[in-house]
């Protein structure tokens, strides 16, 4: 059987439904799109392709992401400018430009979890890394080996939202004494070990709860996350879009709570009657809750089960 192509094998989350959603922001003359989380190009190939006159500033943290990307667009590369930085980095890359759209695919790709070598997977067993860009200096094993019970109980549990991840960190740090852990499988032996046999026979891999808790926080995601939005809503010109797919609570909450800071009418003079004093928002919720994929996204691409996707666009307001 011939071999599937990149594109062919990646469809990119909620695509349809975000190329519709960038429809009324992206139909102007040299439209320009801030794709903050670049991966594998499939949502930015995808936008290229519908919007003929779009450029995109692709930005990455991973280089052998922006290096995929490359390789997939082919001659679409050319309306591509690549960045490999962390999204916070939005108003330093634009360096004073307005844009239409941002577009934020929050998360892992899938060829970082398919890279065996970089530890993001319990399925490989492989160095205890999980870094997006290898320049950076924490590793999980790092923190495995450093971090005391307690604030490794608050990375399980509020990251991973893993019942057990008190009992997880007390066995963590015990062992450790003995030996510093180094390796995935190592990790995924001491998860098995230590929760309970009927609660390790539902809700999927035990270890997957861990793992996406400490690539959160080796990656420092909700943190960069949360200085990135305000810089992504401030680089947009009015029309424009900015739209976020988050695949877990803590970043959809971030998410929401920028969107409606931005959206809730200002009281500027406090104390003058409502029509004089509020002062319109700069920003509209385009959906009022977020949306989820369909079920039979879901049922074909299982990474699209836990998507919220949320758009909010910049309004017109007097000055
Ligand atoms: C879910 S993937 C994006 C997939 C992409 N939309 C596509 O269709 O191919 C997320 C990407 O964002 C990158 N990333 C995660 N956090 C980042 C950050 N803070 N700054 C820049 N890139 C980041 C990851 O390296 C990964 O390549």
């Amino acid at each position: 059987m011939a071999e599937k192509s990149l594109q062919e094998q990646h469809i990119p989350v909620m695509r349809d439904r975000v190329i519709e959603m960038f429809a009324p922001a992206l139909n102007v003359s040299d439209p320009l799109l801030i794709d903050g989380t670049l991966g594998l190009a499939g949502h930015t190939e995808s936008l290229l392709k519908e919007f003929p006159n779009l450029k995109i500033i692709g930005i990455d943290r991973d280089p052998i992401a922006i290096e995929r990307a490359k390789e997939r667009l082919g001659e679409l590369a050319s309306r591509v400018e690549f960045v490999n930085e962390t999204y916070d980095q939005i108003e330093k890359v634009l360096a004073g430009r307005k844009v239409n759209a941002v577009l934020l695919d929050l998360g892992v790709s899938s060829i970082q979890l398919d890279e065996a070598n970089r530890g993001f997977s319990y399925a490989y067993d492989a160095p205890l890394d999980m870094r997006m860009n290898a320049n950076d200096s924490l590793t999980a094993a790092d923190i495995l080996n450093s971090y005391d019970v307690k604030d490794l109980t608050y990375i399980l549990g509020t990251y991973g939202e893993e019942k057990f991840a008190k009992r997880i960190a007390q066995e963590l740090v015990k062992r450790r004494s003995n030996k510093s852990w180094t390796t995935t499988f190592e990790l995924v032996e001491l998860i098995k070990d230590v929760i309970p046999a009927p609660a390790r026979r539902t809700g999927g891999n035990p270890a997957k709860r861990t793992f996406q808790a400490l690539r959160i926080a080796v990656n420092n995601e909700l943190q960069i996350l949360e200085k990135a939005i305000p810089q992504a809503m401030a680089a947009l010109m009015v029309g424009g879009r900015i739209l976020v797919l988050s695949y877990h609570s803590l970043e959809d909450r971030i998410v929401k709570n920028a969107f409606k800071e931005q959206s809730s009418v200002i009281d500027a003079l406090p104390g003058l009657p409502v029509l004089l004093s509020k002062k319109k928002a700069p920003f509209e919720l385009v959906n009022k809750k977020a949306e989820q994929a369909s079920d039979s996204e879901i049922s074909s691409n299982p990474r699209s089960t836990s998507v919220r996707l949320r758009v909010a666009q910049r309004v017109e307001v007097a000055a």
